[in-house]
Formats: structure tokens, sequence, C-alpha cells
């Protein structure tokens, strides 16, 4: 087939509204500053438009154009690229191009195939196993061309579920001033990346973002490949949540596993910066366990694995509730499946003007009593009780 077929082949599909998505890749030059593009047809104000989406090798940017110029967009692209694959609304198409611009047409029937055009679907927003992103890359995620490492598969949904929370809390955050995000305990910052390439790169945000850890040896080599993927607004600090006073106004506090009361305190902290987002999935949460003295619970209370988790559950319950009594909306989530980590209630609380309902402090203070409770995160938000 020839170049000029081609492009009259794909021009027709795109007239015709089949396009369901599409991935252009290996430019030419290995210069080229546009390593892929990804298209897929979006409707927005009721006009059905083609989404280019360029991937340079640290920003995404996209466009949106009417079908007749994304055609000839398309045919642009091609003498940059050499390789495309089309799914179509009853088959998948693959391109190669050769050198001198002869085209390898392959076609495979794929069945029926429905475009999504809602502009804001939900998995719009989801890193996709198979492109490349260069903090997965980097973080040995996914190897060169993109895909998902074995045995990196659960970190990688992780991942994702964590950008979907990320992306729910996008509307909570100022747009007109630099945004400042506190990941407290980021460890190996999988998540820190990952915040930040949604943020800053998919979206544009305006932000700055620190990573605080005790670990002098792991903040080092996140401070190095924050430098090297020229992630300019991140960056990464040895110290302890406990002595971290050095703000007076965060935006978005994350705290993702930090052990124990270290989460209280990232908690209080972000409660006195009036954190407008908190996202905090909490860690080995001993300090219940050796307060609660309930007798009426002791059916339960009687076996230690029992009393382990009932002492989890009720100091989330207590985060929780502390939180919206100093007025934030709060819910506790599903991190991710059960089966991956016990570590899986997300505490999600967006600041509000809301004053609490009339007896719910009186509730939290019957269900303290009952366990003989003296939570620490009460004793760090006193004031504002
Ligand atoms: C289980 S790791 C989680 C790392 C990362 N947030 C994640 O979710 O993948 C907990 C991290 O919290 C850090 N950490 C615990 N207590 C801390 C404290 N008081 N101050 C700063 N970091 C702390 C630990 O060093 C560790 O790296």
């Amino acid at each position: 087939m020839d170049l000029q077929t081609m492009q009259d082949q794909l021009t027709e599909r795109l007239l015709q509204q089949q396009l369901v998505s599409a991935t252009i890749s290996q430019p030419r030059l290995k210069s080229n500053d546009i390593k892929r593009i990804k298209l897929k047809p979006v409707e927005i104000k009721k006009e059905y438009l083609i989404q280019f989406e360029y991937q340079h090798e640290h920003v995404l940017k996209h466009e949106n154009l009417p079908v007749e110029e994304a055609a000839r967009k398309l045919a642009l692209l091609f003498t940059d690229f050499r390789q495309a694959l089309f799914q179509f609304t009853d088959e998948k198409v693959q391109i190669q191009l050769s050198k001198k611009f002869k085209v390898i047409w392959k076609a495979e029937p794929t069945g029926e195939k429905k475009a999504e055009l809602s502009h804001n679907r939900k998995k719009q927003y989801l890193l996709e196993d198979g492109i490349p992103y260069p903090f997965l890359v980097r973080l040995g995620v996914q190897s060169p061309d993109g895909k998902v490492k074995k045995q990196k598969y659960d970190k990688f949904r992780q991942i994702n579920r964590f950008i979907e929370f990320i992306d729910d809390a996008l509307a909570y955050l100022p747009q007109d001033r630099t945004v400042r995000i506190l990941d407290f305990g980021s460890g190996k910052s999988y998540l820190t990346f990952a915040l930040y390439h949604y943020l800053r790169i998919e979206k544009g945000l305006d932000l700055r973002v620190t990573g605080l850890d005790l670990k002098k040896e792991v903040i080092e080599e996140c401070q190095q490949i924050a430098q090297d993927l020229h992630y300019e607004q991140l960056e990464f600090l040895v110290g302890d949540i406990n002595d971290y006073n050095g703000e007076s106004a965060v935006d978005m506090v994350v705290t993702l596993h930090a052990c124990d009361t270290a989460t209280d305190m990232a908690l209080a902290r972000a409660v006195k910066w009036d954190a407008k987002v908190i996202l905090s999935v909490p860690c080995c949460q001993h300090e219940l366990n050796s307060q609660i003295d309930a007798p009426e619970l002791g059916i339960m209370l009687q076996h230690g694995l029992i009393k382990e988790r009932f002492s989890a559950l009720a100091t989330d319950s207590i985060r929780a509730e502390l939180l919206s009594l100093v007025g934030y909306e709060t819910q506790l989530m599903e991190f991710i499946d059960m089966e991956h980590t016990p570590k899986n209630i997300l505490i999600r609380a967006y600041k509000t003007d809301r004053k609490p309902a009339a007896g719910q402090f009186e509730r939290y203070r019957q269900f303290t009593a009952l366990l003989s409770a003296t939570p620490f995160l009460e004793n760090e938000l006193k004031e504002y009780l």
C-alpha cells in the first residue's frame, strides 16, 4: 500500500466516526521531542472531535480537533513517525512505515468496539500498561517500552488507585496560585512521584511538593530521581514528622502508611495548616491497643488478633470523627483490594465551613469513654475541639 491510499483510508474511517483509540509511535528521529501520540474521539459541547495527546519526554500536551483537521494532522504526523496502532469500531489496524515510506497495513477483526466519548470519563487519567511514563520506568515499575513488570503489577494498580483519589481532590485545590503539597513518610515515594506526574505534568498545576522521611539514603535516592526527571518543583527532605514545623500554610497533606502515631501527627499538622485536602492511609496502629479497656467488649477483646484489628478500626474511626469535628468532610474508603494488603483504609478529608452536628462531640466522648481511650490526635487537636 502507498502512503496516499493509507491516508485516504484513515480519513474515511475518521469521517465515519469509527475511531475508538490510536497510538502513533516510533519517531524517525531519536531527537524528536514528541515520543508518541495518542488519539481518541471526544465529545465537547456536543461536537465530535479527535483528541491528540502528545507525549513529550516529561510533559503531556493535548489538542482537540474537528475530524477534517484531525485527518490532515494525522497525515502530517506520518512524515515523522513510523508506527501506528488503530482500534476502530470493528477491527484493529497495525501500520508500519518503511524508511522509504512504504506502508505495511495489517488489519484484524476484533468484534464490535464502542468509542467512549465522554471528555471526563473516569479512566481517562489512569496510567496505562504499555505506555512508558518516565517516573515509572525510572522507579522500575515499567520496562523502558512501558510494559509493567509482572512483580510490580500490584504497585502499578495501587498507583492508579491513588491517582483516582488525587483526581477527585483536584476540585478542592486552589487553581490561582502555587499549590503546596506535603507527603509525610514518603519512603520510596512511588506515590509522591505519581502525584507529581498527575498534577504537574498531566494537569499542568502550579505546585510545590515535598516528600519527608526519616531515611536519609532513601531520600537522597528520591532527590536524585527527581533531578534526573527534571521534576523541579518536587523536593525530598530528611526529617521527622513530629518535628516538621517549617510551614505556615499547606494545601494538601498526604500520609501513606506512616507508622502508628506519625499518622496522627501528620493529621494534626494538616489541620493546623488549614489543609484543604488530607489523604491518609494509616499503618500499624498500636496506640489504642495498649489503652483499650472495655469489659462490655470482653468477648471480642479477649482474642489478641481481634483486639488488634478492633483497635486499628477504632483508631481510624476516631481519626475520621475528630477531623469531622474540626470541619472536614471525612470519609473512610477502600484504598486497594484487601487481598493485596491489610493496610487498606484511606481517610479522605476535605475542608469545609461546616460546624459539628448537634450532639456529635458527646457521641465521640461516649465512644472514647467506652474504650477508656485518650487518643493522641484528640490531644493534638484540643484547641480546635
Ligand atoms: C511503610 S513506609 C510507606 C512509604 C510510602 N508512603 C508508601 O506508601 O509507599 C512508611 C514510611 O514512613 C516513614 N516514617 C515513619 N515514621 C516517620 C516519622 N516520624 N517521620 C518521618 N517519616 C517517618 C518511614 O521511614 C517509612 O519510609
